[in-house]
């Protein structure tokens, strides 16, 4: 691993999601102030859902300025919006159903499309978002990630050549759990996130986190985050951080690798 990062640990899945959400409404802030607007692109799993329904509670719901708040996916399951595994769905009914951001600022990935044919909209919407020209990749002010038992974040799983993507913005795969088809952004979008923030909660991923901090060799999806010059957060609970080691307190610590 490379690049700045830094590793707070909260005492539990609580105060972790309590800390994210201040993380997103400070960021959105600061993003609003530097240039207008916030870009962020989030996740889907179990983790981040209690973050995203105390975005929509007082006092942070009507502290968010939604009205400059723009929301995108970092991955998608191919499955309708109804669909309990659907990431927007779910995140319709966590907070976006609940706060005032405008319909048109939101930009959920087309998971009711053919995957492939998914993918190349999905891209050509983030092109004229952002007004790319070739060649050129799109910078969210934040990206929210999770990370898999295996080592995947977003919907790139180990093995698999989206790993690998250098080109494309978007890409169809299968996997995960559950194993379906699914649309996510490359790393090369990922990475170039002004601010990534990992989210990762629960005893089952301390076992991963370990190998994560400490073989540098695995090259698993996860360790392939690199914040570039930017900085890279890992907000974990308590749980998940109790294979690593030192102080499991609230604290700060910057890793350089
Ligand atoms: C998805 C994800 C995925 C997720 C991790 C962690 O849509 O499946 O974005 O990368 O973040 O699998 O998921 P949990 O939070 O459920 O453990």
């Amino acid at each position: 691993m490379t690049g700045n990062q830094r590793i707070i640990v909260k005492e539990n899945a609580v105060m972790l999601s309590q800390k994210a959400m201040t993380l997103f409404n400070q960021t959105a802030k600061e993003s609003i102030d530097r240039h207008g607007r916030f870009v962020v692109a989030i996740s889907g799993g179990a983790t981040p859902r209690r973050m995203y329904r105390m975005l929509a509670e007082e006092p942070c719901g009507s502290a968010i300025p939604w009205d400059k708040t723009y929301i995108f996916w970092v991955d998608e399951r191919c499955v309708p919006e109804n669909d309990p595994d659907s990431n927007y769905g779910a995140a319709k009914k966590d907070f976006l159903n609940r706060v005032s951001v405008p319909e048109a600022q939101v930009y959920p990935m087309p998971g009711e499309l053919p995957p492939k044919q998914g993918a190349q909209t999905y891209q050509k919407a983030l092109i004229d978002f952002f007004h790319l020209e070739d060649g050129r990749f799109p910078i969210f002010d934040l990206i929210f990630l999770g990370m898999g038992t295996d080592g995947h974040t977003a919907s790139l799983f180990p093995g698999h050549r989206t790993v690998d993507e250098k080109e494309r913005m978007v890409v169809a795969v299968k996997g995960g759990d559950p194993d379906v088809n699914r649309l996510t952004l490359t790393l090369p979008v990922l990475n170039r996130a002004r601010q990534i923030v990992f989210l990762i909660s629960g005893k089952e991923k301390a076992a991963t986190l370990k190998t994560v901090f400490e073989d540098d060799q695995t090259r698993l999806p996860v360790q392939k985050i690199h914040a570039l010059d930017k900085e890279l957060t890992w907000l974990l609970d308590r749980e998940a951080a109790s294979l690593l080691p030192g102080d499991r307190n609230d604290h700060r610590r910057s890793l350089l690798g």
